[in-house]
């Protein structure tokens, strides 16, 4: 993914900030200072899993947690275009 790639990121219909190429969609929220809970960072705990309400994501690491359809675990994925996102 090219460096200049920004993606449009909306959380809770209120908070809306830029991904910037972060390895994660985690690790952006945490750039642009969003509360977000986490623990292992590896797919592992699932403590980072947000619901997708709009849009697609790529995933960057495997995940061992059960999800429904429309979760996602933030540490493990990116967004593919603009989404919205329920914390
Ligand atoms: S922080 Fe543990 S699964 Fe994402």
């Amino acid at each position: 993914m090219p460096k200049s790639f920004m993606t449009r990121v909306t959380v809770n219909n209120s908070i809306v900030f830029d991904y910037d190429a972060e390895f994660s969609l985690l690790d952006s929220m945490e750039e642009n200072e969003v509360p977000v809970t986490y623990n292992c960072r590896g797919g592992y705990c699932g403590l980072c899993k947000v619901k997708l309400t709009q849009g697609k994501v790529t995933w960057v690491q495997d995940s061992l947690v059960t999800l429904q359809s429309d979760d996602v675990l933030t540490c493990c994925c990116v967004p593919d275009g603009p989404i919205s996102i329920e914390t």
